[in-house]
């Protein structure tokens, strides 16, 4: 409000002032004096003048943003936070924010505080971590409502690093808390074949000051020391350890796990940490998802023990090798990863520190409202007049759920690079555009950058995926309209029964409680995220120590009693046995008209083969096999959900009876006790009527 008047006006009372400089700087005595007399006096006084102007009219918030460069270091300060950067590595080293004059872990080695880094690998060689160190630093834009530096380097094959060039932008602005980061990578065509399955920027805060960590209204907590991570006991891997001797007893006896604090693409915008004294607070936001892979259902990492910030460019976390992170043949390739804001805010003491939380997720709302941000100086960042947009409205046509067409209500819809249906959760080097319908199904993908796409969509409730059939080309100010679009889910014939709701996700079946002995505190009486607590894999040997999992449809209800992975069973001395679980059902008749089908749709798969059979139990051949699928690995780490996949099974009437009949479903690989999948919705189909 008011600030370019102010900042008029400020301007005004500068160039009077500059005359009146002027005036004095020409009594001095020699010319070569008078013109560095008059320059300091200018540049002295305009910015005392300024400060002042600010000041006094606005807060202190609002003085200039200072840039001082050494030889080895660029400090830039706004008045509200001063942020030190190696040079020209580029590494973030210093934060001094409201009295604390490093919020980054001083005792950690200055690349090892605020860095980017890229795990990559040539193919079939083990992977390197490379933390894109630069070898050049310049100025992009440099006045006192902001400055924008840049710490570059150009790859060159003699260099043993990542075949990327690299250019890590930082912006400060005047009276902002805090910095924004982006980072341009780029691979000419022709350069080396390469892997390159994660690309983050990590923080790593003071850890004697920041103890809570919060990444949603209901997911937060008091968490542990790094220290307590290694007096305790490693689980079944590494990255879960329960604390036997943390410094903070009320924590003793609980896991601490990373992933337990996973969260989807989506509703990864917002998460940090809190100091309780100064009580401060440190946020990493994201006010866009475009950089991101997988589409809106990807999970990954947010903020752990450390205290540590994440931000996840790309991984394969809960997608696994599927997830498409391979560069062969020479393929170029570009990407703005960012830009993503880092966020300080402060109380006083006698405040409720919830107010940091609510503060900053009222700051990602502001960022969110100026996405695309008109301020970076990278061409390769277009502004919003440069983007385009795409509208239309998705309707739903399943005449066995309804006669009449339906709204595709809150349907996620998405531009992503051209491919077939669904390619999207493999999808890891481009950049993906991503909305919620309304109930009517209407969606308007805005901001969209220029390029060419096909347009995807998935329905909650409802089975498959969408594409439309010809590319989306986006022109900057394009404003596409495509009208009325009809997706036909697979659908062979009637429902006879359903198991689940087709959502991509297990969380509306039987989640167990973990053992009292491995609890996260965090998710008791948390009944939205109960599947994140430690070691429910092995609850199924548990409730089922002989005999496997039997379903009776009509009798039994899938929130009670459809267990919510198909698990192996341990069968001590490290050895695990395939499971096989049973749906029964009752067949009054037997349609000779066609085939019956089962719609299986799973959630997710960890190194596993589903084999179906109908009426004739294991040993005899299959009806039908998914072959050796899935490396997502969402049992081990607490997702509800991996990557989807969708199988229609014909199922001849000659293998059907009137009366019971019984489907034998088969989890055939059994190495590990993480080896599985979940289910997201079954459906038994009769034949279509003729
Ligand atoms: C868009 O991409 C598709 C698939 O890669 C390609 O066939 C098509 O020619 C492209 N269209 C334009 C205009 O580049
Ligand atoms: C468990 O494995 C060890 C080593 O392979 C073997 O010596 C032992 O007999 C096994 N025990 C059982 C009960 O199978
Ligand atoms: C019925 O299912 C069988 C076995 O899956 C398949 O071979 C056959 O082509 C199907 N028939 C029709 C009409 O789809």
């Amino acid at each position: 409000m008011g600030k370019s008047h102010l900042l008029g006006e400020s301007g005004w009372l500068a160039t009077v002032l500059c005359f009146f400089f002027f005036l004095i700087a020409c009594s001095a005595k020699t010319p070569q004096h008078k013109d560095i007399l008059f320059k300091q006096l200018i540049l002295h006084h305009t910015k005392v003048l300024l400060g002042k102007i600010l000041r006094t009219t606005n807060n202190s918030s609002a003085l200039g943003v200072q840039l001082q460069i050494t030889s080895n270091q660029v400090v830039i300060d706004n008045g509200l936070v001063r942020v030190t950067f190696s040079s020209p590595g580029g590494d973030v080293i210093e934060i001094k924010y409201k009295g604390i004059d490093n919020i980054l872990e001083i005792v950690n080695e200055e690349d090892n505080r605020g860095y980017w880094d890229v795990v990559w690998n040539r193919p079939g060689e083990p992977i390197i971590y490379d933390k894109l160190q630069a070898t050049d630093f310049s100025v992009i834009m440099e006045n006192e409502d902001q400055v924008e530096v840049s710490f570059s380097k150009r790859w060159s094959p003699s260099m043993d690093a990542v075949p990327l060039n690299v250019d890590k932008r930082y912006i400060i602005r005047r009276g902002s808390s805090g910095f924004y980061l982006y980072t341009i990578l780029e691979r000419l065509e022709g350069w080396p074949d390469v892997d390159m399955d994660q690309i983050r920027v990590v923080f790593k805060l003071h850890k004697e000051k920041f103890h809570f960590m919060a990444l949603s209204d209901d997911r937060q907590r008091v968490m542990p020391m790094p220290e307590d991570r290694l007096t305790g006991l490693p689980l079944a891997y590494p990255e879960a350890v329960l604390l036997t001797n943390p410094i903070n007893p009320e924590l003793r006896g609980e896991v601490d796990d990373k992933y337990q604090y996973s969260c989807e693409v989506r509703d990864n915008r917002v998460h940090g940490w809190i100091s309780d004294d100064p009580p401060v607070g440190f946020w990493m936001i994201t006010p866009s998802n475009e950089f991101r892979v997988g589409g809106p259902t990807k999970q990954d990492l947010t903020s752990h023990v450390g205290p540590t910030v994440l931000n996840m460019f790309t991984s394969t976390h809960y997608a696994g090798e599927d997830l498409n992170t391979e560069y062969r043949n020479g393929e170029p390739w570009k990407k703005v990863l960012g830009p993503a804001y880092v966020y300080l805010n402060s109380i006083s003491p006698s405040e409720d520190p919830e107010a940091l939380w609510e503060d900053a997720k009222e700051q990602m709302s502001t960022e969110v409202r100026s996405w695309p941000y008109n301020f970076p100086q990278s061409e390769d960042f277009p502004s919003s007049h440069q983007r385009g947009n795409v509208l239309g409205q998705l309707i739903v046509r399943d005449r066995y759920i309804n006669e009449r067409l339906m709204h595709a209500s809150f349907a996620y819809v998405g531009l992503a690079a051209p491919g077939d249906v669904g390619s999207w959760q493999m999808e890891a080097k481009g950049y993906q555009f991503w909305t919620q319908a309304d109930r009517k199904g209407i969606f308007s993908i805005n901001n969209v950058r220029a390029g060419n796409y096909s347009l995807y969509a998935w329905v909650p409730g409802i089975i498959g995926d969408y594409k439309y059939n010809v590319n989306i080309i986006i022109e900057p100010r394009s404003k596409i309209k495509l009208g009325v679009l009809v997706y036909d889910p697979p659908r062979n014939g009637p429902t006879l029964w359903e198991i689940g709701i087709p959502d991509r996700t297990a969380s509306e079946f039987y989640v167990p409680d973990t053992y009292p002995t491995l609890m996260n505190k965090l998710y008791t009486n948390h009944p939205t995220d109960k599947f994140r607590q430690y070691g429910l894999w092995e609850r199924y040997a548990d409730m089922y120590p002989k005999n496997d999992l039997i379903y009776n449809v009509g009798v039994n209800t899938y929130v009670q009693d459809w267990f919510f992975a198909h698990v192996t069973r341990e069968m001590g001395n490290k050895t695990y046995e395939a499971t096989t679980w049973q749906i029964i059902f009752e067949l009054e008749s037997v349609s000779q008209s066609g085939n019956y089908t089962i719609q299986v749709a799973l959630a997710s798969a960890h190194m596993s083969e589903l084999q179906v059979r109908v009426n004739t139990a294991r040993g005899d051949p299959h009806l039908f096999t998914t072959g050796l699928i899935g490396k997502d690995n969402a049992i081990a780490r607490h997702g509800i959900h991996g990557l989807y996949w969708l199988y229609s099974i014909q199922v001849p009437s000659s293998q059907l009876l009137q009366g019971n009949n019984i489907i034998y479903l088969t989890q055939s690989r059994s190495n590990s006790p993480f080896q599985g999948i979940m289910y997201d919705y079954i459906r038994l189909e009769a034949p279509r009527e003729t």
